[in-house]
């Protein structure tokens, strides 16, 4: 049998051994969740909800994904599973505390991490001479950004991404087309919406193609 959950000591928690990175990084996220309004989602993607919204994903080939919010990085360390050696992950994210927590959990040469906004993607990817992207899968909270940020960062994500590369995304489910549906179909050539129950709570997916 594992280790059973006897509490928080020198500035460490300990778990049951199966679950210890898992638990620790639910921990990190709800606290920061008490101080920060733009995480807006009350616990992590679930590992179910992580692997509908890539199901899209062709790991097989070298790719360059992006990341908006990743926080405490559930997808970010799915992408690192599945995908090849000579494929990157640039994961952007606002809050430092998930930042300080990524670069001491997530050693990996393929992930860059970003302590920026969404916003620059189009500066980050000039920095690291990437003209474009397969994908970019994204957790930030449009509905809690005023119409021009959201509307740049759509147009933004667009353009950063290659022909045919799509923009992943995931808000709560009871987002109205108005919070984001109807921006991506003025941008890009294809878009999709479903339902993921297996998160709490659900998440609305979305799933448009450049
Ligand atoms: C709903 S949480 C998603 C967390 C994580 N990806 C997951 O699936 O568990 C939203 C994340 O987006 C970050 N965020 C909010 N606005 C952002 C922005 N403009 N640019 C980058 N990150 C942002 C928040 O700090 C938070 O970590």
């Amino acid at each position: 049998m594992g280790k059973v959950w006897i509490g928080f000591e020198n500035g460490k928690y300990y778990y049951n051994e199966g679950d210890q990175k898992e638990t620790m990084s639910t921990m990190v996220y709800l606290k920061n969740l008490i101080k920060d309004k733009n995480i807006a989602s009350i616990t992590p993607t679930s590992k179910s909800a992580v692997r509908q919204l890539c199901k899209t994903i062709n790991f097989n080939k070298p790719l360059v994904i992006v990341e908006y919010g990743p926080a405490t990085g559930v997808f970010t360390e799915y992408f690192l599973k599945e995908m090849t050696d000579d494929s990157m992950v640039i994961a952007i994210e606002l809050n430092d505390n998930f930042v300080d927590y990524l670069r001491k959990n997530i050693k990996d040469k393929r992930l860059k991490i970003y302590h920026d906004s969404a916003e620059n993607i189009d500066q980050i990817l000039e920095k690291l001479e990437i003209t474009n992207v397969d994908y970019i899968v994204s957790g930030i909270p449009f509905t809690l950004m005023d119409t021009d940020l959201r509307k740049r960062i759509i147009q933004k994500t667009n353009s950063a991404l290659r022909k045919g590369g799509e923009f992943l995304a995931y808000q709560t489910f009871f987002q109205k087309d108005e919070h984001l549906k109807d921006y991506l179909v003025k941008e890009f050539r294809e878009v999709t919406d479903k339902i993921a129950y297996k998160n709490i709570p659900p998440l609305r997916t979305y799933r448009a193609i450049r």
